[in-house]
């Protein structure tokens, strides 16, 4: 699906979130970008950090109608890597010459795959995105949450996952 893109942010590639993600973008077969490895550094007031991955990320971005966000739940809320890229979308509001990269956003669905140790996903991790894509009027299309505790394994949350791909198939 070259149409479609994945973020991401874990601290470790190969665990839960990783796994879960991998399955689906095998089927699928779509880029997984590792967000570790983007040089996205965190916000900047003062905008000192231009030169740094998040500008040439935000291209390829833009260049795909889906954006997959894939985390897993860390104390209610996504890993630091993933909450700084969400806090540099602020620079599309802000610097002028990226406000049109900003509003080619709003065409743009968004998806969200998240592990967790428990059967529920949190409320504060999902409606951080949500609100998220609504300030940024981007079409927030669903998420899958799988339920990681004891480890990941073939075969947890099959049903879901089949789910979230004819969600992603569909859209
Ligand atoms: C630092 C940390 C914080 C966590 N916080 C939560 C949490 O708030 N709620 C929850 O259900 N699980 C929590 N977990 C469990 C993870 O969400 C779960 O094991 C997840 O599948 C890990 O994915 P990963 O292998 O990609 O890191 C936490 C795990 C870690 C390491």
């Amino acid at each position: 699906m070259l149409s479609t893109i994945a973020l991401f942010a874990s601290s470790r590639r190969h665990g839960n979130t990783g796994a879960v993600l991998d399955k689906i973008a095998a089927e699928l077969r779509f880029e997984i970008v590792d967000l570790s490895e983007s040089n996205v550094t965190p916000y900047d007031y003062a905008h000192a950090n231009r030169a740094d991955g998040f500008e040439p990320l935000m291209r390829k971005l833009l260049g795909r109608d889906k954006i997959v966000f894939a985390a897993p739940v860390y104390w209610y809320s996504v890993p630091p890597h993933m909450k700084s890229f969400i806090d540099r979308l602020t620079d599309l509001l802000e610097i002028p010459d990226l406000r049109e990269q900003g509003r080619q956003l709003r065409a743009k669905r968004a998806f969200v795959v998240a592990t967790s140790g428990i059967d529920q996903i949190s409320p504060a991790f999902i409606s951080m995105f949500r609100d998220t894509f609504a300030y940024l009027s981007m079409q927030y299309c669903g998420h899958l949450h799988v339920n990681c505790d004891g480890g990941y394994k073939n075969g947890i949350g099959e049903s879901d996952i089949e789910a979230f791909k004819a969600l992603l198939r569909g859209q």
